[in-house]
Formats: structure tokens, C-alpha cells, sequence
């Protein structure tokens, strides 16, 4: 009996001298808690967004992705390694609302990749980094096909993030050596996002076409 009552004590003693969070994160996976966070992220972008897609807005729900980025413990690299068959990329899947209108993707890749003018369909977009950097050029469309008009550039790296109204245009370079860990945050996902339209910025030519119908093998659904 009084060992009993002596291991009740130290496991009181225990919880008690423990931070709350610790206590709490005791017996839960890094997965549960990665998806609380995505699920918590996702509710106060849907707060921000409510209102309707603008500039302001947009910019809210970006400052709620970098914030779910500063948690870098919730997304090792272990569970979004970088690709091993010769891809630079690959998209994990990591979240959907029921009615398809919130989607988050971690992107792993190595550096060296690069991808050319284009739009998201008639999503938003948002990407924010946890590891890594890549330069996101902005366009801006003064036609349906015309080529698009070089605006600026922005560095996206750990602590900084870029927006994307729907149409918005940017093109992707990575810099550096470090491999990317980021977060793409769309209002639709990549399969529903209607047509896209990629630019070929030598010739002028413009590239209509919906994910759909390509090859979406760099993208793993783990939202289950
Ligand atoms: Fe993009």
C-alpha cells in the first residue's frame, strides 16, 4: 500500500512540475499535433478570408501560415523527405476542408528546381518556407495570352512568404543549397483549380491547361 501511495505521489509531483504543454504533448503524436495546428491555421484563414479575397486579407491569412511555419518541430524532415527517384519535388497533401475550398501541401525539394510564369487558376495562392529559399517572381497580365510584365521579386525563406490573389501570376527559382521545406497554402487544390495558364516568357506563348489532366505523381495524399 505505501508503495503504491509513494508512485501516486511521484506521478502527481510529476504532473505538476511539468509545463502544461509538455504534460499535454506527453501522449500525443507529432502527426496530431501537426494536424491541430494545420486544422487551428486553416480556422483563422478562413476568419481572415471570410470578408472576401483582397490584398489585406489575403496578407492576413499569409501572416497565419508564416506563424504555422515558426513550428518547425510539427514538420521533420523525416516525414517530407525530399524526393530519392531523380524529381526535384514532391507535394505532401496535408489538408482539405470538406467542401474543398482549403488546401495545404508541404513542398519538399531539392534546390536547382525552377518553374516558369504561371497562374493558379481561379485559386489564391500562399507559400511560406520553413527551410530553404526560392524567388518568386511576380507578373503582372495585361491581356488574356499576352506575355506577362515583370513586377518585382521576392525572397521567400524562413520568416518571409508571398501572396497570390486568384489569377495572380509568379515565377519560381530556387537559390541556395539548402533542400525546401514549404508550405503551399491554395484555396483550391491543385486537381480543382481550373485552368491555369503558363507563360513562355521567350517566345510569348501562352499554355492553357487544368492539373487534372497531366501527371500528379509528385503529389502524396497524406491527409488521412
Ligand atoms: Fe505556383
Amino acid at each position: 500500500m505505501t508503495i503504491i501511495a509513494e508512485k501516486i505521489s511521484r506521478d502527481v509531483l510529476c504532473h505538476i512540475t511539468l509545463p502544461l504543454d509538455k504534460v499535454v504533448h506527453l501522449n500525443v503524436s507529432i502527426k496530431e499535433r501537426r494536424k491541430q495546428a494545420i486544422v487551428a491555421m486553416v480556422d483563422r484563414a478562413r476568419h481572415c478570408l471570410n470578408g472576401g479575397i483582397n490584398i489585406a486579407s489575403i496578407e492576413l491569412a499569409k501572416d497565419e501560415l508564416m506563424k504555422l511555419c515558426e513550428q518547425r518541430e510539427l514538420f521533420p524532415r523525416e516525414d517530407f523527405p525530399v524526393p530519392s527517384d531523380g524529381r526535384y519535388e514532391l507535394f505532401f497533401h496535408v489538408y482539405e476542408d470538406l467542401v474543398q475550398e482549403y488546401s495545404l501541401y508541404v513542398y519538399s525539394a531539392l534546390p536547382g528546381q525552377s518553374y516558369r510564369p504561371h497562374n493558379h487558376g481561379n485559386s489564391w495562392a500562399i507559400v511560406a518556407a520553413i527551410e530553404g529559399m526560392e524567388i518568386h517572381s511576380l507578373y503582372r497580365q495585361t491581356g488574356y495570352s499576352s506575355t506577362p510584365e515583370w513586377v518585382s521579386d521576392i525572397s521567400v525563406k524562413p520568416g518571409t512568404a508571398v501572396s497570390l490573389l486568384p489569377g495572380g501570376i509568379h515565377a519560381i527559382q530556387s537559390a541556395g543549397d539548402c533542400p525546401l521545406l514549404h508550405l503551399h497554402f491554395y484555396g483550391k487544390s491543385f486537381e480543382i483549380q481550373g485552368e491555369r495558364t503558363e507563360f513562355d516568357v521567350k517566345t510569348g506563348q501562352a499554355y492553357h491547361l487544368t492539373l487534372d489532366e497531366n501527371d500528379l505523381s509528385y503529389i502524396i495524399d497524406i491527409r488521412h
